[in-house]
Protein backbone atom coordinates (compact mmCIF):
# COMPACT_ATOMS: atom_id res chain seq x y z
CA UNK A 1 0.00 0.00 0.00
CA UNK A 2 1.19 3.43 -1.26
CA UNK A 3 -0.03 6.35 1.16
CA UNK A 4 -0.13 9.81 -0.26
CA UNK A 5 -1.49 13.40 0.93
CA UNK A 6 -4.17 14.58 -0.65
CA UNK A 7 -3.84 18.86 -0.53
CA UNK A 8 -2.16 21.62 -0.73
CA UNK A 9 -1.17 22.98 2.99
CA UNK A 10 2.08 23.36 3.07
CA UNK A 11 2.21 22.83 6.94
CA UNK A 12 0.08 19.83 7.00
CA UNK A 13 2.35 18.23 3.87
CA UNK A 14 5.49 18.92 5.55
CA UNK A 15 3.89 17.78 8.91
CA UNK A 16 2.74 14.04 6.81
CA UNK A 17 5.67 13.92 5.16
CA UNK A 18 7.39 13.88 9.00
CA UNK A 19 5.68 11.64 10.55
CA UNK A 20 4.15 9.00 8.14
CA UNK A 21 5.30 6.65 5.51
CA UNK A 22 4.46 9.01 2.57
CA UNK A 23 4.97 8.26 -0.83
CA UNK A 24 3.88 11.41 -2.44
CA UNK A 25 0.93 14.45 -2.35
CA UNK A 26 -2.15 14.37 -4.73
CA UNK A 27 -3.45 17.68 -5.40
CA UNK A 28 -6.65 19.23 -7.47
CA UNK A 29 -8.00 22.47 -8.51
CA UNK A 30 -10.17 22.93 -5.15
CA UNK A 31 -6.94 22.08 -2.89
CA UNK A 32 -4.90 24.43 -4.96
CA UNK A 33 -7.82 27.05 -4.56
CA UNK A 34 -8.42 26.50 -1.17
CA UNK A 35 -4.63 27.90 -0.18
CA UNK A 36 -5.44 31.49 -2.17
CA UNK A 37 -1.73 31.80 -3.10
CA UNK A 38 0.20 31.61 -6.20
CA UNK A 39 -0.43 27.95 -7.53
CA UNK A 40 2.65 27.34 -9.62
CA UNK A 41 4.88 28.23 -5.98
CA UNK A 42 2.91 25.96 -4.30
CA UNK A 43 3.36 23.12 -6.36
CA UNK A 44 7.40 24.27 -6.48
CA UNK A 45 6.50 24.28 -2.40
CA UNK A 46 5.43 21.04 -2.23
CA UNK A 47 8.23 19.19 -4.35
CA UNK A 48 10.62 21.21 -2.45
CA UNK A 49 9.42 19.65 0.66
CA UNK A 50 9.03 15.70 -0.87
CA UNK A 51 11.70 15.79 -2.62
CA UNK A 52 12.31 14.74 -6.01
CA UNK A 53 12.02 10.93 -5.52
CA UNK A 54 7.93 10.88 -4.15
CA UNK A 55 5.25 11.07 -6.57
CA UNK A 56 3.75 14.58 -6.97
CA UNK A 57 0.15 14.10 -9.27
CA UNK A 58 -1.09 17.96 -10.35
CA UNK A 59 -4.50 18.39 -11.77
CA UNK A 60 -4.06 19.81 -15.47
CA UNK A 61 -7.40 22.66 -15.75
CA UNK A 62 -7.30 22.80 -19.47
CA UNK A 63 -10.20 21.24 -20.90
CA UNK A 64 -8.95 20.24 -25.09
CA UNK A 65 -6.43 17.79 -25.43
CA UNK A 66 -3.49 19.15 -27.06
CA UNK A 67 -4.13 22.37 -24.28
CA UNK A 68 -4.03 19.28 -21.62
CA UNK A 69 -0.74 18.02 -23.69
CA UNK A 70 1.00 21.42 -23.11
CA UNK A 71 0.02 21.62 -19.45
CA UNK A 72 1.43 18.42 -19.06
CA UNK A 73 4.63 18.83 -20.88
CA UNK A 74 4.76 22.30 -19.13
CA UNK A 75 4.56 20.67 -15.49
CA UNK A 76 6.95 17.23 -16.46
CA UNK A 77 9.43 20.05 -17.04
CA UNK A 78 9.20 22.12 -13.58
CA UNK A 79 8.46 18.74 -11.73
CA UNK A 80 10.70 16.19 -12.76
CA UNK A 81 10.90 12.67 -12.22
CA UNK A 82 8.00 10.93 -10.42
CA UNK A 83 5.71 13.69 -11.59
CA UNK A 84 1.92 12.23 -12.85
CA UNK A 85 -0.61 14.70 -14.76
CA UNK A 86 -4.06 14.07 -13.25
CA UNK A 87 -6.66 14.45 -15.91
CA UNK A 88 -10.47 14.37 -15.16
CA UNK A 89 -12.35 11.37 -17.15
CA UNK A 90 -13.36 12.89 -20.24
CA UNK A 91 -13.31 12.12 -23.91
CA UNK A 92 -10.72 14.78 -24.83
CA UNK A 93 -8.79 13.68 -21.44
CA UNK A 94 -8.82 10.20 -22.80
CA UNK A 95 -7.43 11.68 -26.19
CA UNK A 96 -4.59 13.64 -24.11
CA UNK A 97 -3.83 10.28 -22.48
CA UNK A 98 -3.22 8.28 -25.39
CA UNK A 99 -0.88 11.15 -26.75
CA UNK A 100 0.90 11.84 -23.56
CA UNK A 101 1.82 7.81 -23.29
CA UNK A 102 3.44 7.82 -26.20
CA UNK A 103 5.69 11.40 -24.87
CA UNK A 104 6.05 8.78 -21.63
CA UNK A 105 4.42 11.20 -19.22
CA UNK A 106 2.67 9.30 -16.80
CA UNK A 107 -1.01 10.44 -16.35
CA UNK A 108 -3.28 10.00 -13.32
CA UNK A 109 -6.79 9.71 -14.52
CA UNK A 110 -9.07 11.34 -12.08
CA UNK A 111 -12.98 11.87 -11.19
CA UNK A 112 -13.73 7.76 -11.31
CA UNK A 113 -16.80 6.60 -10.36
CA UNK A 114 -17.44 3.46 -12.19
CA UNK A 115 -15.10 0.34 -13.17
CA UNK A 116 -15.75 0.19 -16.75
CA UNK A 117 -14.28 4.63 -16.34
CA UNK A 118 -11.42 3.10 -14.46
CA UNK A 119 -10.97 0.23 -17.22
CA UNK A 120 -11.25 2.73 -20.64
CA UNK A 121 -8.60 4.75 -18.97
CA UNK A 122 -6.42 2.01 -18.60
CA UNK A 123 -6.75 0.88 -21.91
CA UNK A 124 -5.80 4.40 -22.91
CA UNK A 125 -2.76 4.24 -21.21
CA UNK A 126 -3.29 6.04 -17.65
CA UNK A 127 -0.65 5.23 -15.02
CA UNK A 128 -2.93 5.20 -12.30
CA UNK A 129 -7.06 5.52 -11.73
CA UNK A 130 -8.28 7.66 -9.04
CA UNK A 131 -11.73 6.63 -8.04
CA UNK A 132 -13.71 8.84 -5.51
CA UNK A 133 -14.59 6.20 -2.07
CA UNK A 134 -16.66 8.88 -0.03
CA UNK A 135 -18.83 10.94 -2.99
CA UNK A 136 -19.90 7.38 -4.50
CA UNK A 137 -20.91 6.19 -0.54
CA UNK A 138 -22.63 9.78 -0.10
CA UNK A 139 -24.74 8.62 -3.02
CA UNK A 140 -25.06 4.95 -1.70
CA UNK A 141 -22.72 3.94 -4.56
CA UNK A 142 -20.60 1.41 -2.35
CA UNK A 143 -17.40 3.59 -3.37
CA UNK A 144 -15.21 0.79 -1.84
CA UNK A 145 -16.84 -1.66 -3.68
CA UNK A 146 -16.27 -0.14 -7.16
CA UNK A 147 -12.79 0.13 -5.68
CA UNK A 148 -12.21 -3.56 -5.15
CA UNK A 149 -13.96 -4.49 -8.59
CA UNK A 150 -11.63 -2.03 -10.75
CA UNK A 151 -8.86 -4.00 -8.68
CA UNK A 152 -10.58 -7.01 -9.66
CA UNK A 153 -10.13 -6.01 -13.50
CA UNK A 154 -7.09 -5.15 -13.72
CA UNK A 155 -5.67 -7.82 -12.38
CA UNK A 156 -7.75 -10.06 -14.91
CA UNK A 157 -6.31 -8.02 -17.84
CA UNK A 158 -3.10 -8.05 -16.76
CA UNK A 159 -2.96 -4.31 -16.67
CA UNK A 160 -0.18 -1.97 -16.10
CA UNK A 161 -2.02 0.69 -14.17
CA UNK A 162 -2.53 0.96 -10.72
CA UNK A 163 -5.64 2.11 -8.44
CA UNK A 164 -4.99 5.34 -6.49
CA UNK A 165 -8.25 5.66 -4.38
CA UNK A 166 -9.13 8.81 -3.19
CA UNK A 167 -12.12 11.03 -1.42
CA UNK A 168 -11.96 9.45 2.40
CA UNK A 169 -13.62 11.11 5.42
CA UNK A 170 -13.03 7.63 7.36
CA UNK A 171 -10.66 5.20 8.23
CA UNK A 172 -13.06 2.46 7.83
CA UNK A 173 -13.13 3.34 3.70
CA UNK A 174 -9.41 2.94 3.93
CA UNK A 175 -9.49 -0.26 5.30
CA UNK A 176 -12.23 -1.79 3.05
CA UNK A 177 -9.67 -0.07 0.08
CA UNK A 178 -6.79 -1.78 1.55
CA UNK A 179 -8.38 -5.31 1.94
CA UNK A 180 -9.29 -5.29 -1.83
CA UNK A 181 -5.86 -4.56 -2.54
CA UNK A 182 -5.75 -1.23 -3.49
CA UNK A 183 -2.33 0.03 -4.86
CA UNK A 184 -2.66 3.47 -2.83
CA UNK A 185 -4.51 5.69 -1.05
CA UNK A 186 -4.57 9.76 -0.70
CA UNK A 187 -5.84 11.33 2.31
CA UNK A 188 -5.87 14.79 4.20
CA UNK A 189 -3.73 14.88 7.10
CA UNK A 190 -6.65 14.26 9.24
CA UNK A 191 -7.35 10.68 7.78
CA UNK A 192 -3.15 10.12 8.75
CA UNK A 193 -4.20 10.80 12.41
CA UNK A 194 -7.22 8.99 12.50
CA UNK A 195 -5.74 5.91 10.60
CA UNK A 196 -2.95 5.52 13.52
CA UNK A 197 -5.68 7.34 16.94
CA UNK A 198 -7.07 4.25 19.18
CA UNK A 199 -8.24 4.74 23.15
CA UNK A 200 -6.67 1.52 23.63
CA UNK A 201 -3.71 2.18 22.12
CA UNK A 202 -3.32 5.58 24.65
CA UNK A 203 -4.28 3.65 27.59
CA UNK A 204 -1.84 1.04 26.85
CA UNK A 205 1.09 3.69 26.16
CA UNK A 206 -0.13 5.54 29.65
CA UNK A 207 0.07 1.68 31.69
CA UNK A 208 3.78 1.47 30.25
CA UNK A 209 5.04 5.10 31.30
CA UNK A 210 3.10 5.00 34.72
CA UNK A 211 4.80 1.23 35.67
CA UNK A 212 7.99 2.55 34.19
CA UNK A 213 8.21 5.99 36.25
CA UNK A 214 6.92 4.10 39.54
CA UNK A 215 9.72 1.76 39.23
CA UNK A 216 12.79 3.97 37.69
CA UNK A 217 11.67 7.62 37.87
CA UNK A 218 13.14 9.57 35.03
CA UNK A 219 16.00 6.99 33.94
CA UNK A 220 15.89 5.99 30.75
CA UNK A 221 18.39 3.54 29.06
CA UNK A 222 20.52 6.42 27.62
CA UNK A 223 20.81 7.30 31.29
O1 LIG B 1 -8.37 13.65 -4.73
C1 LIG B 1 -9.77 13.79 -4.84
C2 LIG B 1 -10.30 14.31 -3.60
O2 LIG B 1 -9.65 15.52 -3.27
C3 LIG B 1 -11.76 14.47 -3.54
O3 LIG B 1 -12.04 14.44 -2.20
O4 LIG B 1 -13.16 14.95 -0.12
O5 LIG B 1 -13.52 16.41 -2.13
O6 LIG B 1 -14.48 14.12 -2.05
P1 LIG B 1 -13.38 15.01 -1.60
Amino acid sequence: MKYMMDGGNLEEIKYCNEFFPLDGVTTNPTLLSKEKTDFLQRIRDIRDIIGPDKMIHVQTVQKKAEDIVEEAKFLKKEMGANFFIKIPICEEGLKATKILKSMNIDVTMTAIFTPPQALIAAMAGAKWVAPYVNRLDNIVGEGTRVVAEIVEQFKMYNLDCKVLAASFKSVEQVHKCALAGCDAITVSADIFKAIISHSMTDATIQGFDADWHGQYGDRTFLG
